[in-house]
């Protein structure tokens, strides 16, 4: 379980997992993920809190990046 407020880079370099990054300050789009259907940028967001408790996290397919 992942704390309310954890900022999803963080979390997923704990999971083994590497978003791809550029800027770091939400700028570019690089770090696009989708979580529960939504686009964020997981450089400038954190783990939203979520009444089912279960978030469903995707990569984003950018043809730029
Ligand atoms: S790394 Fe550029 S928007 Fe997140």
């Amino acid at each position: 379980m992942v704390p309310k407020g954890t900022d999803w880079l963080s979390i997923a370099n704990k999971a083994g997992v590497i978003i791809p990054t550029g800027c770091l300050n939400g700028s570019c789009g690089a770090c696009e993920i989708e979580v529960n259907g939504q686009i964020v940028r997981a450089c400038i967001n954190s783990v939203p809190s979520c009444k089912s408790k279960i978030l469903i996290v995707k990569f984003i397919t950018d043809p730029f990046w």
